[in-house]
């Protein structure tokens, strides 16, 4: 959600801004914008809508010599999505780029008001700026002037400020948004992750809560609450695995075609014919533990929600999920022998780091299943499970999705194994059917073409359910988020059996349903959920291995053995279905309206 860069040194700087910027634009892409101090001269430039716009404002203009910049691209929390709104934000002399928010901005914006000071935006952010430069012109320091606006900001953070009151140096914070440093020799990089540094820094400091410093001649001079303080660079890879559309149209379409791959990898090394192995965790890990809390929100939640049926019916161990954003301020009651799991794609979600941290505060035991290693939830955690997906671009999350719930799949097993709760020829059955994952996940051109084709029949109605029971019910509600946040029609994810007792009543020929109706669970049951649906004239769109006589449109899907292989070909198809309803509605498949990929605000 919003991303930073900032760079000091004399290297072009517009470009090394706009490269990486690029590779944050799909955090957020209301706005984007630059600025740029060299000795005397001050340029900014900003534009609302994808960074294209900012780049051909800035064809013109070309950096020269030593210099500092920082650049932004916006995910609008307060304020639209307006020039006037788009960061850097500027003051009388300092400009200033931010993530997260600032919970007490009414508060210092109106001290400021009082003072006389006018605001331009009617964003958090601004007040940073002028908060610094009213104790700047007080006390004429401008890193005391700095460290005095951080004691003032409640909520948080990840801020750069260049001002030309230290035309040489570039000041920073970070609280509870990711940012980090990247150096080679005397040049100094910024950024909220490493994607925009690779290839240009080779080492890399990770600014932990509550340290803020500034840089000036390649230096780094970093402090906390303690004081000033020494902190260790660590190396930063130079391979740049820059996701590319590969002759995909989209990257969320790449994604999907590639599920089947990453499968492979997830699994590798973990798998074997008879046990599930973790190296990132140590043979003790589980001693103690006899019952699982999963925190996530979104898609991450849902594959969540999916594995609850699988620690329980497989590992035999008592399972609860929540909503991150929820847990944190129900006041839960939270016991040493529960295992608090997180799952994030991102690793940098506000709501769920925060209910780790107070998991962790609790005493409990932690594990991170997330995709990207070193981001803020997997240093967070007692021990992490990377997923492996690879750079998931599709702010519509897919593969990332896949991999949660196999990693999920693979844990139950291995709990279930290390626990002793799980019958050995059980566990075989299982790897089996594991093993099949990457082939029920790959894209058959005759099964998207059939998609394709269909889609147009899905372009208007009032709304659609996606139903499902047991693990389908969780794979229901992904299948509605993921047609939600694409098409911008109105889905839910329901229980089948739960249809009857209220929904049913929004059944008519334009209400769509995607019933999931797999042979290997419980068909009997949703079919007769399913005959009711139509007995009212809804349209079916039934998913099944299974020839289904009342389906208005029907996909024939050719596993049946096994509910995970059935859930995992399923997955694609309402994946598919989201992505050709959008295209033919001509939405913005990849940056769809008002999301972002990475939501590290609360
Ligand atoms: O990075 P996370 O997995 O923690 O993100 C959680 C949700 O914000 C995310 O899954 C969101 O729902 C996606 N847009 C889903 O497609």
């Amino acid at each position: 959600m919003c991303g930073i860069v900032g760079y000091i040194g004399a290297k072009e700087k517009k470009e090394i801004l706009l490269d990486g910027l690029q590779e944050l634009e799909y955090r957020g892409y209301d706005s984007a914008g630059i600025a740029i101090i060299e000795g005397e001269k001050l340029s900014n430039f900003k534009a609302i809508g994808k960074l294209e716009n900012l780049r051909h404002k800035t064809e013109a203009y070309h950096s020269e010599g030593f210099g500092i910049s920082i650049g932004h691209t916006r995910w609008a929390t307060h304020g639209k999505p307006t020039e006037l709104n788009a960061h850097p934000h500027l003051g009388a002399y300092s400009y200033v780029v931010h993530n997260g928010i600032i919970e007490n901005y009414q508060e210092l914006k109106e001290e400021l008001q009082a003072d006389g000071v006018t605001f331009l935006s009617q964003t958090d952010t601004e007040t940073i700026v002028h908060v610094f430069e009213k104790f700047n012109n007080q006390i004429n320091n401008p890193f005391e002037a700095f460290e005095k606006t951080i004691e003032k900001l409640h909520g948080a953070y990840a801020t750069l400020l260049i001002t030309e009151a230290a035309p040489d140096t570039i000041f920073f914070a970070k609280n509870g948004s990711p940012m980090l440093i990247g150096f080679d020799g005397e040049d100094v990089y910024f950024a909220s992750s490493d994607t925009p540094i690779i290839g240009k820094a080779n080492e890399v400091y990770y600014l932990e809560d509550g340290e803020y410093g500034f840089v000036k001649e390649g230096k780094v001079f970093l402090f906390n609450a303690e004081g000033k303080k020494s902190f260790t660079k660590q190396a930063l890879t130079a391979d740049k695995v820059s996701a590319q559309k590969d002759g995909y149209r989209f990257f969320m379409e790449k994604e999907i075609y590639e599920q089947s791959y990453v499968m492979t990898e997830t699994m590798m090394g973990r798998v074997h014919d008879d046990s599930i192995l973790f190296d990132e965790l140590d043979e003790n890990f589980f001693d103690g533990i006899s019952a699982i809390k999963i925190c996530a929100c979104g898609t991450s939640y849902h594959s969540a929600l999916a594995s609850a049926y699988l620690f329980e019916r497989l590992a035999k161990v008592r399972c609860d999920v929540e909503i991150a954003s929820e847990f944190r301020y129900k006041e839960p009651l939270l016991t040493k022998d529960t295992l608090f799991i997180t799952i994030s794609q991102s690793g940098e979600t506000a709501d769920t780091l925060e209910a780790l941290k107070m998991a962790k505060r609790a005493g409990l035991r932690s594990l991170s299943i997330c995709n990207v290693d070193n981001s803020s939830i997997v240093r967070e955690s007692d021990a992490a499970i990377l997923t492996r997906a690879g750079i998931e671009k599709g702010v519509a999350s897919t593969k990332a999705f896949a991999t949660q719930t196999m990693v999920l799949w693979m844990l139950a097993l291995y709990v279930g194994q290390e626990k002793k709760t799980l019958a050995s020829d059980i566990l075989k059955t299982e790897v089996a059917a594991m093993l099949k994952t990457p082939k029920s996940l790959v894209v058959e051109e005759k099964l998207h073409a059939q998609l394709t084709r269909m889609s147009k029949r899905y372009l208007h109605g009032h709304g659609f359910f996606f139903i499902g029971r047991d693990i389908f019910f969780p794979l229901a509600l992904e299948g509605a988020l993921k047609l939600k946040e694409i098409s911008y029609f109105h889905a839910e994810g329901y229980p089948a059996g739960e249809m009857k007792h209220g929904p049913i009543a929004l059944a008519d020929s334009t209400l769509f349903t995607i019933a999931l109706m797999p042979k290997s669970m419980h068909y009997d049951k949703i079919k007769s959920n399913v005959e009711e649906l139509s007995a009212r004239d809804a349209t079916i769109l039934a998913i099944s291995p299974e020839p289904f006589e009342l389906a208005d449109d029907f996909i024939q899907t050719k596993y049946d053995s096994h509910p995970m292989l059935e859930y995992f070909e399923m997955m694609v198809v309402t994946q598919l279905l989201a992505l050709e309803i959008s295209v033919r509605l001509g939405n913005d498949v990849d940056m769809p309206r008002n999301l972002a990929k990475s939501v590290t605000v609360e």
